[in-house]
Formats: structure tokens, C-alpha cells, sequence
């Protein structure tokens, strides 16, 4: 049912889109419900959340609800194809429809009568949402009947519903006695790099996986995207280069690392200015200032988004913070960012042949204001939401929401039997010493990775 379900929602978005595509000049056709007898559908979007509520129950499937995102406004769809003129209406269709990946919900279910699910944060402090049970009802949970906590001995161990356990912090330690009825969640953040006193007990021991993998049970990424409620007309006429005088910037506390971002920037500075900030470079704005990039996003017209890890889907709060600000994010980094941002949002270091090719763009970039101004235009319909770290923020459809959710419908059994495997080899790393890697940051001309 959730196959049948997803297919045909895909082939409505590529139906819509399509049609736009072959009428630019005109209004779009009307999306109407009357198919399935419902008059009171009469966009697209409701009749996607309508659908979804229905196919609620099997909470593994991908949501496809962000298109509505693109079809909810012609100008937008008619922006995104001229900024990708030369692609065919195929691949348009692909970039506008999967624009986030996040799993269904349910109805809103915050029953005062049914008993909190109990989670346990077991050997870390701090779980980035919060304590209590307020923390599901701030983030706008469907299901928000949970209460997590970080005090052991708050209950006895029978009580727990869940615990969750961080591989990466110094506390190693597991509960002797453990309930049947508690699953163990594998919270992981950051990538692989299993320590080996951990891999001698995760076999076996845990239910659910929580990660900034999407194959995860419970996918955790680092943010994404929402579409606005009423278009900001002012992005598509605001000129974004205004006031900036500089052209890319990075800060930085992190100076070696596996992916071999320093090289990057390195091999980048000898073709255009890169003003570094932070231990790894010359210029220095306080930690505890939090209006330094803000600044900077005010002068720089570039921010360089790159990751300390090329893995499969590990794209962090690096891209999704500067997104929120008006500054152009290069990024660099193994994540599928066609995917799950919208399309000329952003620039990928390894879309290009060589450093010196990406660098050529960014000049040009830096010269043509209309071109650079492409790079903005997005905003007037979408806003990147940071789900990391999340307390004060009230995005919905959150991990931690849907582990709630799960606690209370999921009945399957499920248990990790090879998860040093799953988390160290499956994620697909590269590092700077893998060859093509190695010859891009030689600035040599290499293959397209995907
Ligand atoms: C689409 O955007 C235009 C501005 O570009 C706005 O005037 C119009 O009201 C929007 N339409 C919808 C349905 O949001
Ligand atoms: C709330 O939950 C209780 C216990 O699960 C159930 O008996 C009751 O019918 C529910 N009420 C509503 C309004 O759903
Ligand atoms: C943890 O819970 C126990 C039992 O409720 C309580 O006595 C203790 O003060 C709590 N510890 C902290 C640090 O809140
Ligand atoms: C500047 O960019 C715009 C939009 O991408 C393009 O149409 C135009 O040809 C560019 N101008 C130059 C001089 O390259
Ligand atoms: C959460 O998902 C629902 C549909 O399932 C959608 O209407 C809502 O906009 C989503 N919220 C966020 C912040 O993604
Ligand atoms: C969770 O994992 C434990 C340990 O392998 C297992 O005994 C238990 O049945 C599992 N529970 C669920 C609900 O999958």
C-alpha cells in the first residue's frame, strides 16, 4: 500500500511539473481533487498531506510532501527551470520533487489520557532537545506523549521504553539488567570511526539506529527545509551582492582533517582571496561572539561549508546555519545536496573538474551580480530549518518526534545484529588520501564523483 501510494504521488508531481514546463507563460493547470471525488481539495499540496495521514501507519516510508513546495507557486517552478535551462524536463522533475526526505506522521495525537513513553539518555548529558516532555510538545510533535530524561535513577529499569546510547563520548558503560521491553537506541552524529572498546558489545544489543544516515531507523539529519506560508516576495528582487566587498570566508577551530578541507582552501587561496577565521587561520572574531558570521555574511559573498568527512549523507549544521543567512555557501562534501536542497541554493566544490575550475566560478560569480543573485532566489519560497542542536527551535518532524512516534505504534521487532559493519563500512567514506580525492586537492582534473 505504501509502494502503491508513493508511486502514484510521484507521478502527480512529475504531471504537474511537467505541464508547467511546457506552459511557462501560462497559469498552471488547476490541480483539482475531483479524481478521487473530493471537492474540497483544491491544491495539490492538501491532497498530498491528505494522502499522507492515510498512509501514516508505516512509518519507514519517505515522505514526498516538500514538493508541494515547488508546485504551490509557478514563478518559483518558472525560476528553477531557467536557472537549469539546459536540463531536460526529466531531471527537472527529479530536482524539484525530492527536495527532503522525512518520514510520514500521524494525526495529532497528544491524548492527555495515554501514559508517557519513558526515554532514557543514558551516557551523555546533553541529547540536543531537551528534558521532560515539554520538548515533544515545543517541537510540534504528531505524537508527543514521551518524557526523556537524563537521570538514571529517576526510574527503575523496567520502566524505561527507550534507551538511548551515544557511541561517541567516553562513557562506554551499558546497564547490567535491561528490560525486554526497553529498546536501546544507537545515537550517532557524527561519522563512522567506531572505537574499538565499542565494537566488542553493540552487536546485538540495540533496536533502533538514529543517525545522520538516511537509511537509519531513525533518520537524524542535520536540518532541512520548509516551505514558507506566504511567499517573500522581496528574494526575488533583492540584490544580495549589495555591501559586499569581499569574496570567501571560513571559520574554523579544526585544522586536520579527514577529508582534507585545509588542502581546499589552501589550493582555493592561491586563485582568490580566502580570509580564514578562528585557530586554523590569520584573523580572529571571539568564539563567544555569535554575530561573527552574521557579520561576515554581511561583506563575504562566499562562506565555505566544508565538511571534516566525506561520507554518505553526512551533511551538518555547517550548511544548514549559513543557509539561513544571506551569504552564498560553497560546499564540500559527500551528502547527496541535490537531494535534499533546493536546486541553486548552493556550490558544490565537487561538482567541478578541478579547484582551479571552481575557483574560475566563483570569480565569475563575484563579477556577475545577476548570476550571483540566482543563488538567492530560493528563499522567497523555502527556509532551511537547523534541526541540530534543536532546543530552541520548534521544527516538527524531528528525529526525536519520531522516535516518540515509533515508541508508541511501532510493534515490530527489530534488532542490530551487525552494526560495526553498517556504521563503518556501508557509509561510504572517503578520505584525503583516496585517489580521486587526493587528485582533486592536488587541483588536478578528476572524474565526476556521482
Ligand atoms: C506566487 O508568487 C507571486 C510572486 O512572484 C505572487 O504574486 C503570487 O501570489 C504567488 N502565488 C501563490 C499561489 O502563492
Ligand atoms: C485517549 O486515550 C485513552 C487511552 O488510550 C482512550 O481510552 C481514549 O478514548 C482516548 N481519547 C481520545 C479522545 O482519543
Ligand atoms: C535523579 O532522580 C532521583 C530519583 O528521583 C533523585 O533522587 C535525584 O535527585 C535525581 N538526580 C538529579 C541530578 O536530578
Ligand atoms: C550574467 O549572468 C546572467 C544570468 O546567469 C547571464 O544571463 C549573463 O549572460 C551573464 N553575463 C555575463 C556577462 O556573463
Ligand atoms: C511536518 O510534516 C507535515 C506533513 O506530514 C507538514 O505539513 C509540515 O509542514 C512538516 N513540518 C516541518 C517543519 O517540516
Ligand atoms: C530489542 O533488542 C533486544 C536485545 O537484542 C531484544 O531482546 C528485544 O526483543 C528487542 N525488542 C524489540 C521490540 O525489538
Amino acid at each position: 500500500m505504501a509502494q502503491i501510494l508513493h508511486v502514484s504521488l510521484w507521478c502527480l508531481c512529475c504531471l504537474a511539473a511537467f505541464c508547467v514546463y511546457i506552459y511557462p507563460d501560462e497559469a498552471p493547470p488547476a490541480i483539482t481533487g475531483e479524481e478521487d471525488g473530493d471537492p474540497e481539495k483544491t491544491s495539490l499540496q492538501d491532497l498530498l498531506l491528505s494522502d499522507s495521514r492515510s498512509a501514516a501507519k508505516s512509518p519507514s516510508t519517505r515522505n514526498v510532501f516538500e514538493i508541494s513546495l515547488d508546485l504551490k507557486n509557478v514563478t518559483w517552478l518558472a525560476l528553477v527551470r531557467d536557472a537549469m535551462s539546459k536540463r531536460k524536463p526529466e531531471e527537472l522533475k527529479e530536482s524539484v520533487t525530492v527536495l527532503s526526505g522525512t518520514l510520514l506522521k500521524q494525526e495529532k495525537d497528544s491524548n492527555e489520557t495515554k501514559p508517557l513513553k519513558k526515554i532514557l539518555f543514558w551516557n551523555h548529558p546533553d541529547n540536543y532537545f531537551g528534558v521532560g516532555h515539554e520538548p515533544f510538545v515545543r517541537a510540534g510533535c504528531p505524537v508527543d506523549r514521551c518524557y526523556i530524561t537524563n537521570n538514571r535513577s529517576e526510574l527503575p529499569y523496567q520502566a524505561w521504553d527507550a534507551l538511548v546510547w551515544r557511541p561517541d563520548t567516553e562513557d562506554f558503560s551499558i546497564p547490567y539488567r535491561r528490560s525486554p521491553a526497553t529498546r536501546y537506541v544507537f545515537f550517532l552524529l557524527e561519522p563512522p570511526g567506531l572505537e574499538p572498546p565499542i565494537v566488542k558489545f553493540v552487536e546485538g544489543k540495540f533496536n533502533y539506529t538514529m543517525t545522520f544516515r538516511e537509511d537509519s531507523d531513525i533518520f537524524h539529519p542535520y536540518g532541512s527545509f520548509t516551505t514558507l506560508p506566504e511567499p517573500r516576495i522581496d528574494a526575488l528582487t533583492k540584490d544580495y551582492t549589495h555591501g559586499k566587498t569581499k569574496m570567501a570566508t571560513w571559520f574554523v577551530s579544526h585544522c586536520q582533517t579527514r577529508s582534507g578541507r585545509e588542502l581546499l582552501v589552501d589550493r582555493l587561496s592561491r586563485y582568490m582571496q580566502v580570509d580564514v577565521y578562528g585557530e586554523c587561520g590569520t584573523l580572529k572574531c571571539p568564539r563567544y561572539d555569535s554575530e561573527c558570521i552574521p557579520r561576515a555574511a554581511k561583506i563575504y559573498k562566499f562562506y565555505l561549508s566544508f565538511e571534516n568527512s566525506l561520507c554518505d549523507d553526512y551533511i551538518t549544521e555547517k550548511f544548514f546555519a549559513i543557509l539561513k543567512l544571506d551569504i552564498l555557501p560553497v560546499v564540500y562534501g559527500l551528502g547527496e545536496y541535490e537531494k535534499i536542497a533546493p536546486p541553486h541554493s548552493y556550490i558544490n566544490a565537487l561538482d567541478f573538474p578541478s579547484i582551479r575550475h571552481l575557483a574560475n566560478y566563483l570569480l565569475y560569480l563575484d563579477k556577475n551580480h545577476t548570476a550571483y543573485n540566482e543563488y538567492f532566489r530560493w528563499k522567497a519560497y523555502s527556509e532551511a530549518v537547523r534541526s541540530f542542536p534543536m532546543k530552541q527551535s520548534t521544527a516538527s518532524n524531528i528525529s526525536w518526534c519520531q522516535l516518540c512516534e515509533r515508541l508508541h505504534y511501532d510493534q515490530q521487532k527489530r534488532v542490530h545484529g551487525n552494526l560495526q559493519e553498517w556504521s563503518q563500512h556501508s557509509a561510504n567514506c572517503l578520505s584525503a588520501e583516496d585517489g580521486v580525492i587526493d587528485s582533486f586537492l592536488r587541483d588536478e582534473v578528476i572524474q565526476k564523483l556521482r
